[in-house]
């Protein structure tokens, strides 16, 4: 793991975003995992930056979501559909068919979870966006799921619902369940960049790159991706014990 500590949130955001241009120039057909929330929105800025300064384009870019909510509808605004849209596609020339996102139909619930399991196993990420909830969370592997998990549907953790619920307005409009890639998806990507900013994110930073590799703080795991970093402003490297703003461990 590569730990890269940041100023704040912009200097975060275009440091990760460069790590994500230099790979779509040198491989223009990226297959690339996306992630949502607020983490990754200056990402997506700068992303869409360099393809307005023709520096990259998505046109023959992949991408996979990492989850989406289970019980509103896409067309909801806070649907990880709509985020996307709003974020990054429609800003950009990716095409409608290169664009996977969990579909989270409930008339097929069976379905969902096998269909893009499949999906994802066919196209291996060559490089996955993370974010990291307050509880250790990647994706919306919640704390106590398998670390064998592949993509499935997950009763949402209380906390990820109260972090969320500044999107919905309250805790009762924030669905509770979703359908997220599995630990072992994500593991499967040949490369990794976690974001992370905030006070709020610097426990589960701190769990996540110096305690054990537990289930109770499912981004642990990421401790044994051979290629992982994780770019971070000094808010959520506050508990580290490290003074240097480069270390790789
Ligand atoms: C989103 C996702 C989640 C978020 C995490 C952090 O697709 O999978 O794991 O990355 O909840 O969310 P923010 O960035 O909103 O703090």
């Amino acid at each position: 793991m590569q730990i890269i500590i940041c100023k704040n949130y912009e200097e975060v955001s275009k440091k990760a975003a460069a790590l994500i241009v230099k790979e779509m120039i040198v491989k223009p057909d990226l297959i690339l995992g996306l992630a949502t929330g607020s983490s990754p929105i200056g990402l997506y800025k700068n992303l869409i930056e360099a393809y307005q300064d023709e520096l990259i384009s998505f046109k023959d870019v992949k991408t996979f979501n990492l989850d989406e909510y289970i019980g509103i509808d896409r067309a909801h605004p806070e649907s990880y559909y709509s985020f996307m849209n709003e974020h990054l596609f429609k800003y950009c020339d990716i095409k409608e068919e290169h664009i996977n996102i969990p579909n989270n139909d409930i008339t097929r619930i069976d379905d969902l979870a096998k269909e893009y399991n499949d999906l994802l196993f066919g196209n291996q990420r060559d490089i996955q966006i993370l974010g990291i909830g307050s509880n250790g969370h990647i994706g919306f592997n919640e704390p106590g799921s398998s670390l064998s998990n592949q993509t499935f549907i997950v009763e949402l953790d209380e906390q990820t619902r109260l972090d969320n619920s500044r999107f919905f307005g309250s805790i009762e409009d924030v669905p509770k369940f979703a359908i997220t890639m599995g630990i072992k998806n994500i593991m499967y990507s040949k490369k990794i960049v976690l974001i992370a900013s905030g006070k709020q994110k610097a426990e589960a930073v701190y769990k996540m790159a110096y305690g054990p590799i537990d289930t109770k703080v499912p981004s642990s795991i990421l401790q044994l991706h051979p290629d992982c970093k994780v770019i971070i402003d000094e808010d959520a490297a506050s508990l580290l014990p490290i003074t240097s703003t480069f270390i790789e461990f």
